[in-house]
């Protein structure tokens, strides 16, 4: 049932390619040039009257809200919050009848996701969920659903039920985008290009995992570790840092990179192990005086970047290149090395890599 991997976990990992493929076929047309989703059942007025979209979901799927929210934002111009579940349902959030709300929850099930939706269903606003269980609660009750097509995840920790979730948000945000005017025909057709061209990016990065596997041997006896980036590589070192938590149970924290200065910085000392994510070629620079930042304090630092960029390894200690692609869509390319960290950093501690401790896949309670 493992289909001879160890762990559903890295089976799961390994799927990724087909899952993300699976998400996008039938939702862009065969000359890359449109995106087609009828299933969010809404039509051209309504998706340009839209004012403001609510993102509410839990742990891992909020983290790929949070990416989803710089591409809409990015590709569409709609101003986007994105919100844990179980904050926002007590807020008594701030909408207008145009607001859009997006849940987004793998299993479907989440309790505290479902019920920002009803509430929101309740005060009459619509409510599109993206899950991957067709039946699920969160299916049913949504206004309407996209599916992504990840198929069944087995292991606690969420790996392709996030790359599927990243792929239905960048469709909807080109999308949303085309509809309103945002973006010009030869923009869109290299987006959904790059869109199309994900899978190989997620194929071409799973390369790195012999790589990652001997790097996580000298890593897995760290205490405390950091991961640092900037933008939408600031998105991704959250979940890179709660997948390690989850299942190394490593202490673990994500910060802007910018912000390691206001506090944090006083925590790296020498040899503590930092995570450095640098995809964004504008920040590229503010990223790098940061890595510099820690590496004077003693900081062991890994970091991911765009094939080319060798200058890097001057800076650090052992540096993961990832195919360039858009880099709107770069947490798709990131966050593997990171999910892969976590998994053999769980592995070389002996951890129950599938079930870890005190956590549950589906979480029904309140
Ligand atoms: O099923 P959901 O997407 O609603 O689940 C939300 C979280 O419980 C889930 O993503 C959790 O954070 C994962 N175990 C993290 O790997």
């Amino acid at each position: 049932e493992r289909g001879g991997y160890p762990h559903f976990m890295l089976k799961e990992i390994h799927e990724q390619p087909k899952a993300v493929r699976d998400t996008l076929r039938g939702r862009v047309s065969d000359d890359l040039n449109r995106v087609t989703l009828s299933e969010i059942g809404l039509d051209e007025e309504q998706i340009r009257n839209i004012d403001r979209i609510h993102i509410v979901a839990c742990g891992t799927s909020w983290h790929a809200g949070l990416v989803g929210k710089v591409a809409i934002e990015q590709f569409a111009r709609i101003p986007v919050d994105v919100e844990i579940a179980s904050e926002y349902r007590y807020a008594d959030p701030i909408a207008t009848e145009n607001t859009l709300i997006i849940a987004i929850t793998q299993s479907g099930e989440t309790a505290d996701t479902l019920a920002a939706m009803r509430e929101m269903k309740k005060r009459g606003l619509r409510v599109l969920a993206i899950t991957n269980v067709v039946g699920s609660s969160a299916a049913r009750e949504a206004d309407s659903v996209i599916v992504t097509w990840a198929g069944p995840e087995i292991a606690v920790a969420s790996t392709k039920a996030y790359t599927t979730q990243l792929a239905a948000l960048y469709l909807l945000a080109v999308h949303f985008g085309q509809v309103r005017g945002q973006i010009d025909e030869a923009t869109a057709h290299e987006m959904i290009e790059a869109l199309d061209n994900l899978p190989q990016v997620v194929e071409a990065v799973l390369d790195t995992a012999p790589q990652i596997e001997s790097f996580a041997q000298r890593y897995a006896h760290a205490h405390d570790t950091f991961f640092i980036g900037r933008g939408i590589d600031y998105a991704v070192s959250l979940e890179g840092a709660l997948k390690l938590k989850e299942i190394s149970y490593i202490h673990a924290e994500a910060y802007a990179a910018g912000e390691l200065k206001h506090g944090t910085l006083a925590l790296i000392t020498d040899g503590v192990p930092v995570v450095a994510i640098a995809m964004q070629p504008d920040l590229y620079e503010k990223t790098v005086s940061n890595i510099v930042e820690v590496k004077a304090r003693g900081a062991f630092v890994l970091a991911l970047t765009w094939v080319g960029n060798e200058d890097l390894e001057k800076a650090v200690d052992e540096v993961i290149y990832l195919p360039k692609t858009l880099p709107a869509l770069a947490p798709m390319a990131a966050v593997i090395p990171l999910q892969l960290l976590a998994y053999y950093a769980a592995v070389a501690r002996g951890n129950d890599v599938d079930k870890p401790r005190n956590l549950a896949k589906s979480v029904t309670v309140e």
